[in-house]
């Protein structure tokens, strides 16, 4: 089986429905309290041991592309001042780590990942979908690293959510469970209403195997007339061995406008330095109402 060294971030996407905030600048740059989402999911990604971050990006996402970069002006500066560049070390990538891929036109989020098909050559790689912010102890993604280094194949994360809201979500279809793991025998891509075989469904990480790119290839547009990763990964299954990892911490759609105020909200909270004083105000904000 070989190792997971590899991750596809698909940032290409338009995120409309977090306009006017991204005509200019990508959602995944949208901070939380000081952090963009983008660096929260590369964290998770190198807590999970992963070693090669690969970004396909599109036209005006440059920003993420200088997140990750030196910023020698903005260093010498604060040097100059005798500021600590302490904080700048999460943003700096080991050399060699970073590659990216732009996606000319966004035609969905399996196009998006077909666009890293080279890169990825014929390892297995996970995906991050950035404006999904999981937070738990052990990571999402190393929890799912974990049950990969047992079940190998391909497993996507499981994130229970209302009945009343499967027809927004890619959804599995469930078949033995053993723990966390639960054996994946469907998934559906936003199912109607009443249809959906549970709800569990799967938040923006995953890990495949290579081969999901030959099905990408060939993959006819999907729900919404763009090419689904959903129905590439569902060709999968029952040719190599496909399990969801129940995730049990914390998720934000930080894509969707309540979700990234909730996320700020509760993250901020729990800060050391912010928290009291957040805490304090909320209070005193709620009290008004
Ligand atoms: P979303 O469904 O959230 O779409 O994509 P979106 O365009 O980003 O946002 P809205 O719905 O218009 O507000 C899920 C993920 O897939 C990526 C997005 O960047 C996001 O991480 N994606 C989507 C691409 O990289 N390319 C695409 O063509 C579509």
């Amino acid at each position: 089986m070989k190792p997971l060294r590899k991750a596809v971030f698909p940032v290409g996407g338009l995120g409309t429905r977090f306009l006017p905030a991204t005509k200019a600048m990508p959602k995944e740059m949208l901070p939380i309290v000081d952090r963009p989402l983008i660096q929260y999911a590369v964290d998770e990604a190198i807590e999970a041991g992963i070693e090669q971050m690969i970004f396909v990006t599109g036209r005006g996402k440059s920003a993420i592309e200088d997140h990750f970069d030196i910023a020698y002006e903005l260093e010498s500066t604060m040097r100059a001042r005798g500021k600590s560049l302490d904080i700048l070390d999460q943003t700096r990538l080991k050399p060699g780590a970073v590659a990216y891929v732009r996606q000319q036109e966004p035609m969905g989020l399996g196009h998006a990942v077909w666009c890293a098909r080279d890169i990825i050559g014929d390892e297995p790689f996970a995906i991050f979908l950035a404006d999904e912010l999981m937070i738990g102890q052990p990571g999402c993604m190393k929890a799912m690293v974990e049950a990969y280094n047992r079940t190998g194949g391909n497993i996507v994360c499981g994130y229970e959510v209302p009945a009343s809201e499967t027809d927004r979500y890619g959804i599995i279809s469930p078949g033995a469970v053993d723990g966390a793991l639960v054996e994946v025998l469907g998934l559906v891509e936003k199912p109607p209403l009443g249809t959906a075989k549970s709800n569990l469904m799967i938040p923006g990480r995953y890990i495949l195997q290579p081969e999901v790119m030959r099905v990408l290839e060939t993959q006819e547009k999907g729900a919404g007339g763009e090419i689904q990763l959903t129905d590439a990964m569902a060709q999968l299954i029952g040719r190599q061995p496909f399990h969801a990892y129940r995730f049990a911490g914390r998720r934000f759609d930080c894509g969707d406008k309540a979700g990234y105020i909730q996320a700020n909200l509760a993250l901020a909270l729990v800060r050391e330095d912010i928290g009291p004083q957040v805490r304090d105000f909320a209070v005193k904000l709620l009290a008004e109402r």
